[in-house]
């Protein structure tokens, strides 16, 4: 067990997927304390009931919760809730995230709403209930999760591409407005091999492939430098850099963790 989180009490949006839960992991083994956030609460009470060997004897914490991060209510309940349990909140990973792939000219307007409210009036409220929180306990991290389609241009992901190089914008601008007491950043990830976002993006693509781990490997081979997807853990470990004391002199970065297939 390390202790580059030593003293971090972090919330993770969306801590039951994919990549929030391998960073709720991430955090525990570097010493930190994680309140695990997410819709569902069997979701939320098994993730917790994963992460408790993790917490180790006294030295982190790990709990949970429920919220849509849509709602304003609910999100502010969740902060208190998270400040309360882990007596203190010095770090928020908003990392809930929703998709819906479609071509511009055929998108609902409910699918319009759903991707943009979760993407990035979940990020702002979230933000907005955390900021007094983190700022009583003396200051500390926001990261975000954008992707790659924020940064680059995909097919079937516009809407899904705007709300994630909206985390991007929010995330510089959060910077600048809540510096130097709280340091904001973003993370870029490439394809998460992991099941997640992608597996399913993927899964809405395969038609032409035997398994889906077979068009993963495909998509690598022809669209990313080092020839690999990413896993959550790739994805975690900036997480755990980012909010680590190591990047103290980093805000307003966007950090691209996706084996080269973008590097703007
Ligand atoms: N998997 C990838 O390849 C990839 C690539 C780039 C970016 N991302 C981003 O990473 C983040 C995590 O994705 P993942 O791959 O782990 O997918 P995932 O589906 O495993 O996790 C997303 C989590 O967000 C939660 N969530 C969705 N809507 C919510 C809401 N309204 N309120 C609260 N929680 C909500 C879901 O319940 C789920 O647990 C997302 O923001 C996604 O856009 C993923």
């Amino acid at each position: 067990m390390g202790e580059r989180l030593k003293g971090v009490k972090a919330v993770v949006t969306g801590g039951a997927g994919a990549i929030g839960l391998a960073t709720a992991r991430a955090f525990l083994r570097e010493g930190g304390s994680v309140f695990v956030a997410d819709l569902d609460r069997g979701a939320v009470d098994e993730a917790v009931a994963s992460l408790a060997p993790e917490a180790g004897a006294g030295v982190a914490e790990v709990a949970g919760g429920t919220a849509d991060v849509r709602s304003p209510a609910e999100v502010r309940a969740l902060m208190r809730d998270a400040a309360s349990r882990l007596d203190g909140l010095n770090a928020l990973i908003n990392n809930a995230g929703a998709n819906v792939r479609s071509l511009l000219v055929d998108y609902s307007e409910a699918d319009i709403d759903l991707i943009l409210d979760v993407n990035v009036k979940g990020v702002v409220l979230c933000s907005q209930a955390a900021v007094p929180l983190i700022r009583e306990s003396g200051g500390g991290s926001i990261t975000s999760t954008s992707s790659q389609a924020g940064r680059r241009g995909w097919d079937h992901s516009t809407v899904y591409g705007a709300s994630k190089a909206a985390v991007v914008g929010l995330s510089r601008a959060m910077a600048v407005e809540l510096a130097p007491e709280i340091r904001v950043n973003s993370i870029c990830p490439g394809h998460v091999r992991d099941i997640g976002m992608a597996w399913r993006t993927f899964g809405q693509r395969k038609a032409e492939t035997e398994t889906m781990e077979a068009f993963g490997d495909a998509f690598a081979r022809e669209h990313v430098p080092l020839k690999r997807l990413q896993t959550a853990d790739d994805i975690a470990a900036g997480f755990v850099f980012l909010t680590s004391g190591e990047a103290r002199e980093i805000t307003g970065a966007s950090l691209n963790i996706g084996g080269g297939v973008f590097m703007d």
